[in-house]
């Protein structure tokens, strides 16, 4: 159990005698936290407030009665009630002492427990959708969905990790039209995967050229053209005598004028993306030479899961190029899955799951299209549209029922960006119905990574490299700042081959660790800069903490397994010390906030917060200089607990550390 947990189990016995044996005041115990600030003590409790309102008594006087019942010496000082009934808890030193000293000797856990009643968990992540390109989206749910699955699995819940790919989509479609129409043996034969993308980028310009020449264009002239005729009707309409009625028809010709301003605008914007399709001025030609290419694709998907020969075999023989493309960029990130049941995986069992949803009253035809209505959902859920198809919505219902029937999670966590909140939140409430009312299902919802500009980030236009380009120029600038920095050393220490590696873990680590350390649900920018910082909440800054703490074993000519197993004690003598010491213990309690709001950037937070308490311990204690031995074994002791916690922790969120960078 945590300090924090602890802590709170005792808070809540006391809350409960207070209370006379009601239970429910044992919730209060939830407001016991660690403190802000050093002064307050290291925990805070702060459930005399909302109690004494409860009580109708003041605060303060139920504060005092709360640190009357509580049993705690073993643990902390004698509690301090400050302002209004602020109960601040310092943890006693031999106790905070005798905690690391037990835990030092815990090489993997540091003295970290495993849950009592472990939980299953499906994490379902990364998912990219094959034959088009993966984009930095997939990279942060494929980061933030290991890193969480490195979380539970640590703290000893039971992980299942599925790589939901898209193997089976529209993309398909387009690609089997492009190849059909345009595809290049040659090219296939050399480089399958630039040949697919180069088919799929063509096709879907051309998809997207039609829909807005064809749809979007046309139906913004006619709304240029409404708002044009309703500005000069008014204009043409007789002026009114009473000022009132002036004033208001003011107001409607000047709305009626911004609403058209609004519209020529979109038309404008419309425009200008049609002419940048055709920048080339290709493209118009081709797209007159394949004037009903949307339906056509649509028609190549549907010939596809209706078993069609030709584009089964095409299917066949393009997937595995893409799937292999996609596990290099894994292999480069250093991330596996228990898993990949892709979204064909599910082709057989669609029609099953349409009929028990008819079935079970579930699904109701709609203009021809079974859909299920859910209550407070706008729009409903549709499972099959009218031409027969089935949709993504119907193989995730699928996927559900495997995956219950298959592991029996407890809950299943979906690490998808957010612009699918609606999808999930009507796949769960859908899910509930069907009777899967006994799991936790999480749309574990991420934002935005953004350009320079503002604008959702891509990767160098128009270059097929993508994604692993991406993590090449990352490796690529990490290998600059290190080997400057390096050789701004007296005598470099690092040769080339080892400056390649530490590159590699610093460049990887950057991008995984901002993608962690920013609060998932918000947008962040992509900055190659701010990442790769020595100083700041950035991998590299923690990279080289872990290799500053280290190389005073390497210095001193320090074992730390024998310092380990040894007698020697921990002593807080220094505030620092001290609070670097109390820092380590809440290791645990760091992972616990990351599995209660599954949000890794608790986690950064904490190794954040501990780097920089062993830099002021640092400065302020000296280790291999200590005045007596005992001290120094100490020090060295709290080193190397530090150490292995910056080390475990990075580990946990996929990052790795180096010695010496
Ligand atoms: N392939 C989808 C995409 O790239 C994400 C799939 C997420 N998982 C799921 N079970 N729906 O947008």
């Amino acid at each position: 159990m945590s300090i924090l947990a602890e802590l709170r189990a005792r808070v809540a016995t006391a809350l409960v005698a207070l209370a006379e044996g009601d239970q429910s005041a044992a919730e209060f115990a939830a407001m016991v936290l660690p403190s802000q600030e050093a002064k307050f003590g290291d925990y805070q409790a702060n459930c005399a407030m909302p109690l004494g309102k409860r009580l109708g008594k003041p605060p303060r006087e139920v504060a005092a009665a709360i640190v009357d019942k509580l049993r705690i010496t073993d643990l902390c000082e004698t509690p301090e009630i400050a302002g209004p009934g602020f109960i601040n808890l310092k943890l006693k030193d031999a106790f905070v002492a005798d905690k690391l000293k037990a835990a030092s000797p815990d090489v993997d856990r540091l003295g970290v427990a495993a849950v009592a009643s472990p939980r299953t968990f499906v994490l379902d992540y990364s998912s990219p959708n094959v034959a088009k390109p993966m984009h930095v989206g997939h990279i942060r749910s494929t980061v933030i969905g290991d890193a969480l699955y490195q979380v539970l699995k640590f703290v000893g819940h039971r992980t299942i990790s599925d790589n939901h790919i898209g193997d089976w989509g529209t993309q398909f479609g387009m690609i089997i039209y492009g190849w059909k129409h345009f595809g290049d043996e040659a090219a296939f034969a050399k480089a399958p995967v630039p040949e697919l993308t180069r088919l799929y980028r063509l096709v879907n310009t051309l998809v997207e050229y039609h829909a807005l020449r064809d749809e979007a264009l046309p139906a913004a002239a006619t709304r240029v053209a409404e708002c044009e005729s309703r500005v000069s009707q008014l204009e043409l309409a007789p002026t009114p005598a009473d000022p009132a009625e002036q004033k208001k028809h003011a107001k409607r010709i000047s709305q009626a004028e911004g609403q058209l301003a609004d519209a020529r605008r979109e038309y404008r914007e419309l425009e200008a993306k049609l002419n940048q399709l055709d920048s080339d001025s290709k493209t118009r030609a081709l797209a007159d030479a394949h004037p009903t290419i949307g339906q056509a694709v649509l028609a190549e998907t549907a010939a596809l899961h209706a078993g069609d020969a030709t584009n089964k075999a095409l299917w066949q023989r393009f997937l595995p190029p893409c799937l292999a493309e996609i596990d290099e960029t894994y292999q480069r990130l250093g991330v596996t899955f228990d898993h990949a049941l892709g979204e064909s995986f599910y082709e057989d069992a669609l029609a099953g799951v349409v009929e028990d949803l008819k079935l079970k009253g579930l699904a109701k035809s709609s203009d021809g299209a079974l859909c299920v209505f859910l209550a407070g959902q706008e729009a409903p859920f549709i499972v099959q549209k009218k031409d027969g198809a089935f949709l993504y919505a119907t193989t995730d219902l699928a996927t559900i029922e495997y995956r219950m029937r298959q592991w029996r999670p407890d809950a299943i966590l979906y690490v998808v960006d957010h612009r699918q909140s609606f999808h999930f939140d009507s796949l769960f409430a859908t899910a509930r119905l069907w009777g899967y009312d006994n799991v936790e299902f999480q749309h574990i919802s991420f934002g935005t990574v953004l350009g320079d500009d503002g604008k959702p980030f891509k990767t160098r236009s128009g270059s097929s490299v993508g994604l692993s380009g991406l993590l090449d120029e990352a490796v690529e600038r990490a290998l600059a700042i290190v080997s400057a920095n390096d050789d701004a050393r007296p005598e470099p220490m690092l040769s080339a081959d080892e400056r390649q590696i530490v590159a590699e873990r610093v460049g990887i680590g950057a991008i995984k660790y901002a993608d962690l350390a920013h609060n998932r649900t918000s947008d962040y920018k992509f900055s190659y800069d701010k990442m790769l910082a020595m100083t700041g909440n950035t991998a590299a800054y923690m990279q080289y903490s872990y290799a500053r703490v280290s190389s005073i074993f390497g210095k001193g000519g320090v074992d730390p397994a024998q310092l380990r197993a040894s007698s020697a004690t921990i002593t807080l003598d220094h505030p620092a010390e001290r609070a670097l010491g109390v820092a380590i213990l809440q290791f645990s309690e760091a992972l616990d906030r990351v599995v209660g709001d599954y949000r890794p950037n608790y986690l950064t937070d904490y190794l954040y917060d501990l780097a920089g308490k062993y830099s002021s311990f640092f400065e302020n204690c000296p280790v291999l200089k200590a005045e007596t031995e005992p001290l120094r074994n100490s020090r060295l002791l709290l080193c190397d607990l530090t150490a292995r916690t910056l080390a475990r922790g990075l580990n946990l969120l996929g990052i790795d550390v180096v010695e010496r960078m």
